[in-house]
């Protein structure tokens, strides 16, 4: 979603806001802009397309002043032109805002009537104008931003800054996220700390319905009806240089490359060195008791929850429901009494996640949450998180989040098992000695590169792929066609490998290359023979098997990958990296703008 930053301080604001929004940018980047007060009036740049080409403008026509607010937009309202971009105003009032204003079409509507003129198609625009009328009316800032607040319905993250008001920045937050960050004679306001980290580590949150008045030395923060309340400074534990991308040519290629890393890391946090066991941290409920868990999440997040649902039904033998959080959030199902509500999110701040663990809560479950951000919102509001760590994923696409909710997920699977009484000592460590192999077998993938290569160089000339897998490799074939979809624009779908015989067997020809997923194990034969009725039928097998699998499926293959041998239970874990790798190899063919790909952005805090 859009990325906004403000500072009010005493050095220059352009650089520092410029920084911020490098690092924002993953957030979306259809548009970028800045406004600042030069000798208190209001002036921007704004530049459509990627945060560059504002770059450009400014080096053209800087933009001095110490005050000042920047955004990169994700279009939601309003094509992605420069006209469009944020930050939007008047010569009283200028501001940016992550989210969607519901009413912005009655609030345009009265404002019109009552002589103000709109400039652009953005709901955004409502905003300023209403603070602007408010203005003009006589009120001073502060309380023409918080009646203006009054009147919004939706979704928002807002900085504003006003004409002569050089020590004034007016932050708000309702279902988007905004951290206010505390300087040494100045003061921020971001989306997250990664935009701040280079310039403060201390940082509030803003919790819902909260509006901060932030001055140089320091912030006021309110709730919706004015009152005074307290929100409390953490460290945040982001380096400022956490976002290097250490002479890789893409943040993917880097974040790929640092999956043994991460799983080794979240491992490391869930199982004591010394037992062998997995720990949790102390829970507000009992494992034991739980009757059923409902996981819920976005995207390939979503994907790990359907890999954990393999794992917590058939080693914990607990039932689990799973569904995406935007059908989940209106869906209304019977929920059990004491049931538990599983939510995973890299960033925490997922809109239709946030939306459906509340509704869970709303419906009596416990709520734990795997997350890779510790700050955010889910976070605050879930009884316990369960922490990836992953570091910073600044690639659009998901790639050591995933494997790392996938690290969280398969040690919760061991401990629920284990409070059940269904994961004796001699299983549990045996699942553990298997996680544990792990990082270093992920480390062996990076060998494999010319196979995958090979594989990739079929699939870049497809129009079409399936994706196939059975069992826990089912989830890991609907996150290899979901990479391959985002980064290279390539359509593909997948399909439990047994579901083919019952409709997609008619699209196989020889142009539509099929990617399977199909380690050794109980239900090789099985995909084996689902794969063979693709080959009789000209179909190009492209097959990530293991050393036990490989001479049937090189029977049948065109391509085969051979990952190295892990125990069936971690190696949906190797074989999300396999089909990812091949998705970024197929994505270099292509030639298309990997960490950034069109239309998306990372953390979608709107419906
Ligand atoms: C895919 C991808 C998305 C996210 C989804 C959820 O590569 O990155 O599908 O997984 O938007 O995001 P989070 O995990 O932040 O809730």
């Amino acid at each position: 979603m859009c990325g906004i930053v403000g500072v009010v301080g005493v050095r220059e604001a352009t650089p520092l806001l410029f920084e911020a929004l490098r690092r924002l940018e993953y957030r979306g980047y259809d548009s970028a802009g800045i406004a600042t007060l030069v000798n208190g009036h209001i002036e921007r740049r704004r530049a459509e397309g990627k945060l560059d080409n504002l770059g450009r403008v400014l080096e053209l026509r800087g933009l001095p002043g110490v005050t000042g607010i920047g955004h990169t937009r994700w279009a939601t309202h309003g094509a992605p032109t420069e006209g469009n971009a944020h930050p939007h105003g008047t010569e009283r009032v200028s501001i940016v805002h992550n989210g969607i204003i519901e009413n912005h079409a009655e609030l345009r509507a009265e404002l019109e009537l009552q002589g103000q003129v709109f400039t652009t198609d953005t709901d955004t625009e409502t905003v300023a104008q209403l603070v602007d009328l408010n203005l003009k009316q006589g009120m001073a800032p502060r309380e023409a931003a918080h009646a203006c607040l009054k009147r919004l319905h939706g979704a928002y993250a807002l900085a504003m800054i006003f004409a002569g008001h050089r020590e004034l920045m007016i932050g708000a937050r309702h279902g988007a996220p905004l951290a206010v960050g505390f300087g040494d004679n100045e003061m921020f306001l971001g989306s997250d700390s990664l935009a701040l980290s280079p310039l403060t580590r201390r940082i509030a949150y803003l919790a819902d319905g909260d509006w901060a008045v932030v001055s140089r030395d320091g912030a006021e923060f309110f709730d919706m009806d004015g009152n005074a309340v307290v929100r409390q400074i953490r460290l945040s534990a982001l380096a400022a240089d956490a976002i290097g991308k250490d002479g890789y040519r893409h943040y993917m290629d880097k974040e790929l490359h640092e999956h043994p890393l991460v799983i080794g890391q979240t491992l490391q946090r869930m199982i004591d060195p010394a037992t062998r066991r997995v720990v949790l941290p102390e829970l507000p409920f009992d494992l034991a008791t739980i009757p059923r868990i409902t996981v819920t999440a976005c995207g390939s997040a979503f994907y790990a929850g359907l890999i954990g649902r393999y794992w917590l039904e058939a080693e914990a033998r607990i039932p689990v429901d799973a569904d995406v959080a935007s059908e989940l959030r209106y869906r209304e199902p019977p929920l059990s009494k004491g049931g538990l509500g599983l939510m995973i999110s890299q960033s925490g701040e997922t809109a239709d996640t946030l939306a459906a663990l509340r509704s869970l809560r709303a419906g009596g479950q416990h709520v734990m949450s795997i997350l890779n951000v510790p700050e955010s919102t889910m976070a605050r509001e879930s009884d316990i998180v369960l922490d990836t760590i992953a570091g910073p994923e600044i690639c659009v696409a998901s790639t050591k989040a995933f494997t790392a909710q996938l690290s969280v997920l398969a040690c919760l699977a061991i401990a629920i098992g284990r409070a059940r009484g269904v994961i004796g000592e001699a299983r549990e460590m045996e699942l553990v000695q298997a996680l544990l192999d792990l990082p270093s077998r992920a480390v062996e993938l990076f060998g494999l590169g010319d196979d995958i290569r090979a594989a990739a160089a079929i699939i870049a000339e497809a129009r079409d792929v399936l994706y196939l897998g059975r069992g826990s490799h089912f989830p890991v074939a609907l996150e290899g066609a979901l990479k391959l979809k985002e980064i290279s624009y390539i359509h593909a779908e997948a399909y439990a490998a047994g579901e083919m015989k019952h409709g997609p067997i008619a699209l196989i020809d020889k142009s539509v290359p099929v990617v399977a997923s199909a380690p050794s194990g109980p239900l090789f034969e099985k995909t084996a023979s689902n794969l063979q009725e693709a080959q009789a039928r000209g179909g190009r097998l492209l097959v990530f098997t293991d050393p036990a699998g490989a001479a049937r499926m090189g029977k049948i293959a065109e391509r085969l990958v051979v990952l190295p041998e892990v125990h069936g239970f971690t190696a949906p874990i190797l074989h999300s990296i396999a089909v990812q790798m091949l998705a970024y190899e197929v994505a270099l063919l292509k030639g298309t703008d990997v960490d950034q790909p069109r239309n998306l952005a990372k953390s979608v805090t709107v419906e």
